[in-house]
């Protein structure tokens, strides 16, 4: 089915997408395509806040500096400052658009509240008490639906970008003309034509079995990139959060960072030791999250344990519930009172630092297409995400992006006929089960063998797998009727892939990439990168 061409395609309607439609639509019709819900990307789950320079006492140089710190040094230095220098102005479009940010207490409407997590050498994350995405992803959405440029279209999952070889006259280049998507409510195919496609789609870290990322993180526009002739790079470079919640029910609870920020100790369950000691004494619970989550590995494995302890206890209760009120409600849900008690807590994947490789100006390899926020990797983090950079640099990548494709208009020229999707050989599926299976064995050997702790050995043991795996998904892919979860499995494996590839191209550690077998770090940071 064909649908009225938009002058501009983006795919999430998160941070970053959003971000870009509104940039756009100043000139632009735009249209914004979101798998399931408009608010089901991790944007609207982001607790702790927003990294800004807005204290006198700090400076850019130290922002920057913590970044880079964290991200052991495989940082692009012009990417961060470009990021860094940026958020200021940044934050101000967001109170601009209603976002109601806390304010520092007796400063009246004065100066925002800035709160402190791990990596940062100064207070600079702004927050709305913990669920500053929910605010953020709210204030975006009203802006977008209140533009008359912007369609919003819920309810599509992207299969595959739209290239030369789709046109009905085969070019058989990678110039990006948009994308196939399923409607999920109809089950039919439809081609969406733009000029410009704007790849916002997300993270992969559904791709482990433990993630505090939602259900639909599943690298799917990472993986449609790749396979249309984009380079990927970093992809090894995945973020375990320390302290996502420990509870046999709920799964994927994440505990903000601030927690330490504002006190936290991380203790063991049963000696009540605070084992940061041991592992980083000066930083502490506030080292980066790669250090923070390694110690808590460790000491789960040395002491086979189910979980270690963050408490928060020792503030006053007053504080705490200030600070973390929605924390605090869905803890006593659960039973535990965290003004009185610690909570339990285990590291989890939380974040995907590599993805499409993009420049300042958010263009990928291929003529068309742009990519922002966590689908992409622009330089900023580099090995290892500094806590609060990346809803940052969702807002000035997707401005960034609006920004080059507004002044190369005129080049862009206008889409050929494109064909539309063929599903003459294919029938329904009647053996959803092979998926359910295949999704469950991914992010399970995903998590054994390709987590916080490598080694060669099980790296191998994931490819020989994800080579299995990818031929049975391509065979019931050419068979049958596409589905999300099909979709989404087939991006799984993409994604599963690109990791397991970049992690064994990488001959050290370095950040989050830990391995046994190459303990030590070079002296030269150096990207993966993966060429189709
Ligand atoms: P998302 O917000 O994830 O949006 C992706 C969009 O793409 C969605 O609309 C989705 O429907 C759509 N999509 C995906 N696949 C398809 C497809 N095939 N077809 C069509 N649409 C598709 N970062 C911070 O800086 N500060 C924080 O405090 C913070 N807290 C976090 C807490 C949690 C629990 C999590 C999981 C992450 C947190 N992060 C935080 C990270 C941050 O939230 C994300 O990196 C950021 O929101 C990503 O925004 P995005 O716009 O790139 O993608
Ligand atoms: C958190 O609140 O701990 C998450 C912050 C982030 O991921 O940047």
């Amino acid at each position: 089915m064909t649908l009225v061409h938009h002058d501009v395609l983006i795919i999430g309607s998160g941070a970053a997408g959003l971000t870009a439609a509104l940039a756009l639509a100043e000139t632009k019709r735009v249209l914004v395509l979101a798998k399931g819900d408009l608010r089901s990307g991790s944007t609207a789950w982001a607790q702790g806040g927003i990294a800004a320079v807005l204290d006198a006492g700090d400076t850019f140089e130290n922002h920057i500096r913590d970044t880079m710190v964290a991200g052991a040094g495989l940082n692009r230095r012009e990417t961060v400052e470009f990021v860094i220098e940026n958020a200021p102005r940044a934050i101000e479009r967001l109170i601009e658009l209603g976002v109601p940010f806390n304010r520092a207490e007796g400063s009246g409407s004065g100066d925002l509240h800035l709160t402190r997590e791990g990596g940062h050498s100064h207070r600079r994350i702004v927050h709305v008490a913990d669920a500053t995405g929910w605010a953020v992803q709210a204030a975006l959405l009203k802006a977008a639906e209140e533009n008359p440029n912007i369609t919003l279209l819920p309810g599509r999952a992207c299969i595959d970008l739209i290239t030369g070889r789709h046109g009905e006259r085969f070019s058989g280049d990678g110039r990006v003309w948009g994308a196939y998507a399923l409607d999920e409510t109809r089950g039919k195919v439809e081609k969406h034509v733009a000029r410009a496609t704007v790849l916002a789609s997300g993270g992969a870290g559904r791709v482990y079995q433990f993630s505090t990322a939602p259900r639909g993180a599943t690298g799917d526009g990472i993986a449609m990139a790749w396979r249309a002739g984009a380079r990927v790079s970093n992809m090894e470079m995945m973020q375990f959060h320390p302290t996502c919640l420990y509870n046999l029910e709920v799964k994927n609870f994440l505990i903000t960072e601030a927690v330490r920020g504002e006190g936290g100790h991380l203790l063991h369950p049963e000696t009540g030791h605070r084992f940061m000691v041991d592992y980083d004494a000066q930083r502490m619970e506030l080292a980066p999250r790669d250090v923070v989550a390694r110690a808590i590995d460790d000491q789960i494995k040395r002491y086979g344990l189910d979980y270690v302890h963050l408490d928060i206890s020792h503030q006053p209760d007053e504080f705490v519930r200030a600070h973390f009120p929605t924390i605090c409600e869905k803890l006593l849900g659960l039973g535990i009172d965290m003004t009185r008690q610690p909570i339990p807590v285990v590291p989890a994947q939380h974040y995907t630092c590599g993805g499409v490789l993009i420049g300042l100006d958010a263009r990928t390899d291929l003529p068309g297409l742009w990519a922002a926020g966590e689908c992409s990797e622009s330089g900023l983090h580099g090995a290892n995400r500094l806590a609060s950079n990346s809803l940052l640099e969702c807002f000035v990548f997707g401005e960034a992006a609006a920004k080059d494709i507004l002044d190369r208009w005129d080049t862009l020229d206008t889409p050929p006929p494109i064909r539309e999707w063929d599903e003459s050989r294919v029938t329904d599926s009647d053996e959803e089960v092979v998926i359910k299976q295949n999704w469950t064995e991914i992010r399970r050997f995903m998590w054994n063998y390709v987590g916080i702790v490598r080694t060669t050995k099980r790296l191998e043991r994931a490819a020989h797998r994800i080579a299995l795996l990818r031929r049975e998904v391509n065979d019931y892919y050419s068979a049958f009727r596409v589905t999300t979860d099909l979709i989404e499995l087939r991006n799984l494996i993409e994604s599963a892939d690109l990791i397991v590839r970049s992690a064994l191209a990488r001959k050290e550690s370095r950040g989050l990439h830990y391995t046994l077998d190459h303990p030590g770090t070079l002296a030269e940071a150096r990207d993966t990168v993966l060429v189709p």
